[in-house]
Formats: C-alpha cells, structure tokens, sequence
C-alpha cells in the first residue's frame, strides 16, 4: 500500500524517475515535445488525442490512485494538433494529503520522457473583481502561499541546481504564444498572477480581499509545486487558470464544487481549443 503522504525529497526523484521512465516504456514510445497537465473540468482534452494510450496513475510505480473529485487519474500519450504529447487526466494535490515530491513527478516524468515544454492548467477563483466565471487567465507569474516547496532537502544535481531561478518562471515566450493562439481561436484570454494555497477549504472573504491586496489575480490550490519543480528540472512553463467563480465574499452567495465544475464544464472547450492550436502551432 502506498503511502502518499510519505516525503520524497529531491534526491530521492532520480531514482524513482527511473522507475517511472522503465513503467511507461513497457506500453509506449512515444517522445513527448509538450507536457500538459489538464485541471480540473478540462479532461474533455483527452478525447481529442490520436493513438492514444493511457495509464492509470496506479499502474505506476509509487503513484497512488487519484482521489479529487473531477479526476480521473490517468497519464495519456498520444497526437494532439499533429504533434506527440504526454497528458496527466487529473494531478495529485497538496489537499489530498500527498506530499510535494509526490505532486511534482508527473512534471519531473514529463521532462524524463523528453518533453522540454510543461502546459499547467487549473481551476480558480477570481480575486480580480473584472475576472468572472468563465475568464481564462494566462499565468504570467505564481505566489506561492502553500507554506511548503517541493525542493527542500538534499538536492539531485543531475536533475537541476540547488538555487532554482523563477524570474521567468511563467515563460514570456510562450505566455506570447498562447495569446497569439487565442487570437486565432477567437478565444478572449486575460493575463495575472495565480495564489496557489494548499486548500482543500476555499478562503474567508477576508483572505480573499488581502491576496487581491498583494497582486493576485486568481487564485487555487494546486500548480506552484509543478511549476518550481519544471524550472528546476530546465522545463519551459506555461499555463492558464480557467476562473470558475468570484472569491469568496465577492457575490455574497456560498461557494460550492458545483458551481466550479459547472464553469469549468463551459469553459473547458474554449481553454481546449487554445491549448491545440498552441501545441500545433509550436
Ligand atoms: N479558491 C481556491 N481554489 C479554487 C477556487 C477558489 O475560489 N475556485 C476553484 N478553485
């Protein structure tokens, strides 16, 4: 049984990077250029993948089944836009209880199948009061206020430097890319800085005034540990927040897993559509 919960620090990854690697060859070889995590009410991507094979996260070593709601917890490769990718249908979450050298390898392993570009997708509340159900944020930049890094203890130099440099985290090459990919999708995409927060409980009205204080844009509970772990590893980084609902206390009303699957179930296509014609056009 595994225990997911168990810290695996960044020495720790080669190794079971290696594992990884070996579990994946034994069904595909297929060499990724993109590797593309689908959030929450995104999954519909997988559907337009051609030849594709699929993995359930628990058919990979030390991976264990995925618990989020909206999820399905499996790793997909296969032709999207005419071009080979790796998809994680679902992550692992900081609020599942997983530990951060556990939500980091999908990345890691994306990398180790030789994508060289990482696409996180996610979920979130709006802390811009213009940014309603519906907006799709490109990320220009992450605070990461989950009080944990994936990158604490003894470092893998083979996989990356000690001290990971974020100043261009959220590429300002691809961040152009998928604004030129909207445009030709006809698909409106703002631009902000995602809070990542561990959750699972969304915030207090309270917070939510003090993160749009500090210059959040949007805000989720998942990304900024794959984020800085793709950096590390010298992965190019580029993602959108598909905005569900307004903070908590901007409506008045409660906020619920409804209301967010339900957005992101008409959003979802249109944040598709710019994802294909961003991998195509690459
Ligand atoms: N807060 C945090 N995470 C979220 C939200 C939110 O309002 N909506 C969707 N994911």
């Amino acid at each position: 049984m595994i225990d997911p919960s168990l810290p695996i620090l960044p020495a720790d990854q080669p190794a079971r990077l290696d594992a990884l690697e070996a579990a994946v060859r034994a069904r595909s070889d297929l060499v990724p250029e993109v590797g593309i995590v689908l959030g929450s009410g995104l999954g519909g991507l997988a559907d337009d993948l051609e030849d594709s094979v699929a993995i359930p996260f628990a058919e990979l070593p030390g991976w264990p089944a995925a618990t989020a709601p909206g999820h399905a917890g499996r790793l997909l490769l296969g032709g999207l836009g005419g071009r080979p990718v790796a998809m994680l249908q679902g992550r692992f979450h900081l609020y599942e209880g997983n530990a951060p050298g556990l939500v980091i390898q999908p990345v890691l392993l994306f990398g180790r199948l030789g994508a060289k570009v990482v696409v996180l997708t996610n979920a979130a509340g709006g802390l811009d009061p213009a940014f309603g159900p519906g907006t799709l944020m490109v990320i220009s930049d992450h605070i990461n206020l989950t009080g944990l890094n994936p990158l604490t203890g003894p470092n893998a130099d083979a996989i990356g430097e000690r001290f990971t440099d974020l100043t261009d985290a959220w590429s300002p090459r691809l961040r152009e890319r998928l604004h030129r990919a909207g445009g030709v999708e006809g698909v409106e995409l703002e631009e902000g800085v995602y809070v990542g927060l561990t959750g699972p409980n969304y915030e207090t009205p309270a917070e939510v005034r003090m993160y749009a204080a500090m210059g959040g844009h949007a805000i989720g509970m998942s990304t900024v540990m794959e984020c800085i772990a793709a950096r590390w590893a010298g992965l190019e980084v580029a993602g959108v927040s598909l905005v569900t609902n307004a903070g908590a206390g901007y409506t008045g009303e409660p906020l619920t897993h409804e209301e967010v699957m339900a957005a992101g179930a008409e959003a979802g296509p249109r944040l598709a559509r710019v994802i294909r014609r961003f991998v195509s056009d690459l």
